[in-house]
């Protein structure tokens, strides 16, 4: 028997209930209006600047990401025995004339010992250039494939090795040489420029290469020049160069998995918790990101500004293996890992590379020791790609 009261109780919550997920939807409505009233008035169009134009040139992307995505979970820091694996590569490193140098979003360890033995640890632009400049024979690339492919094509004389060349990047996955090349072809007077996230074949066909520490400066320059521009691959990175330079850009369609899934909407209710916090972008996130964003930048220049800042609190929209060197850098500083949304609905990265975190020591070590995984590429296809990455390392020097 039905309970007319008990009855009449339920529907008053559930209709309660329904009143109030209407309510919050609302909210969350008005707060992505007002996030993207604040990206209009900084002149972020969400969709594209006045000039670019984001293609649709990549249709399978997520599929193939999804594809190569590493199915066992990396072994870090925690799991190894990291005081004597780091000293077995100690006594390598000098046996063998080697120098490691590391991203920042590499496991701390790994960061640690290329601190320790004299190798490096950098922006994607800085750690091509240590390499080009550093005398060691053997280059110990502790990164993503297109880093040590980087190395390769400047220091052709050198072996570079990697500790795992199944460490990709969704960016190098998302721009395939034979698509990219029809790309270009049906889009002729462009300048083509390629993003260091790309295979040594797609910097082949390129006019210049750019890591995110210059692509601004570059895109503006070209502009000057009355250039025309095709970029690849990364379109939020691509946007956000076009808004800065106004330049008219051509977009390839891929993106960084790991930045485009920093969602604006709960970064700001993170910083209503955190009202004097300063909050730091890598630029490969969305426009509606980067809005909210004080400081705009590439890895080195997001640590530089948490550096000199006068905030003791940072909310840091970047992958989290930065937090090592921002946290040795900046003692009594405060970061906190912007908030993220699964990307697609369904890769969860959590602002943690997949790619980057298959570096650990043990690998580092095999590597080494046994001279396997190392970078190989067909003269060619370094002779070609060395010229707009030498244009890119000249610009450098200049601008
Ligand atoms: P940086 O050049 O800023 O280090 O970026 C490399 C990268 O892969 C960012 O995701
Ligand atoms: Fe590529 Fe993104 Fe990983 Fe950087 S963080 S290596 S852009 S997938």
């Amino acid at each position: 028997m039905k309970n007319p009261k008990l009855h009449k109780f339920k529907s008053v919550v559930c209709e309660k209930q329904v009143l109030w997920l209407k309510f919050l939807d609302q909210l969350r409505y008005w707060q992505k209006s007002w996030i993207e009233l604040k990206c209009n008035c900084r002149g972020a169009r969400l969709n594209s600047c006045k000039y670019s134009r984001r293609t649709n040139v990549n249709q399978n992307f997520q599929k193939k990401i999804e594809k190569h995505l590493p199915v066992t979970a990396a072994k870090g820091s925690k799991d190894l025995d990291n005081a004597s694996l780091s000293a077995e590569i100690k006594k390598l490193l000098i046996k063998k004339n080697a120098v490691i140098i590391a991203h920042y979003y590499t496991d701390p360890a790994i960061q640690q010992l290329a601190e320790e033995t004299g190798g490096f640890i950098g922006d994607s632009l800085e750690m091509a250039r240590f390499g080009a400049e550093n005398p060691a024979r053997t280059l110990i690339v502790a990164g993503v494939r297109f880093m040590g492919e980087t190395a390769k094509i400047l220091c052709p004389q050198k072996t570079v090795l990697m500790p795992d060349l199944k460490a990709e990047c969704s960016l190098d996955l998302g721009c395939e040489p034979a698509e990219f090349k029809k790309f270009i072809a049906a889009n002729p007077g462009r300048t083509v420029v390629v993003y260091a996230n790309t295979s040594a074949e797609v910097k082949a066909m390129a006019d210049w290469v750019v890591t995110s520490s210059i692509a601004v400066d570059l895109i503006k320059h070209l502009t000057a020049r009355g250039e025309k521009i095709i970029w690849a691959p990364d379109r939020y990175l691509g946007d956000y160069i076009a808004r800065q330079s106004g330049g008219d850009v051509l977009l390839w369609d891929a993106c960084c998995i790991v930045h485009a899934e920093f969602d604006a909407v709960k970064i700001s209710n993170l910083k209503k918790r955190h009202p004097q916090a300063q909050v730091l972008v890598h630029p490969e996130s969305k426009a509606d990101v980067i809005a909210l964003a004080d400081v705009v930048g590439s890895t080195s220049q997001l640590l530089k500004a948490a550096q000199q800042s006068n905030a003791k609190e940072f909310i840091v929209a970047t992958e989290t293996g930065i937090f090592y060197k921002m946290q040795q850098a900046c003692p009594g500083k405060k970061f906190i890992a912007a908030a993220t949304e699964p990307f697609g609905g369904k890769v969860d990265c959590a602002a943690n590379c997949p790619w980057m975190k298959m570096n650990n020591l043990e690998n580092l070590l095999a590597a080494i020791k046994t001279g396997n995984n190392e970078i190989k590429l067909a003269d060619e296809v370094i002779k070609k790609a060395m010229v707009p990455l030498t244009r890119m390392l000249e610009f450098r020097k200049k601008n």
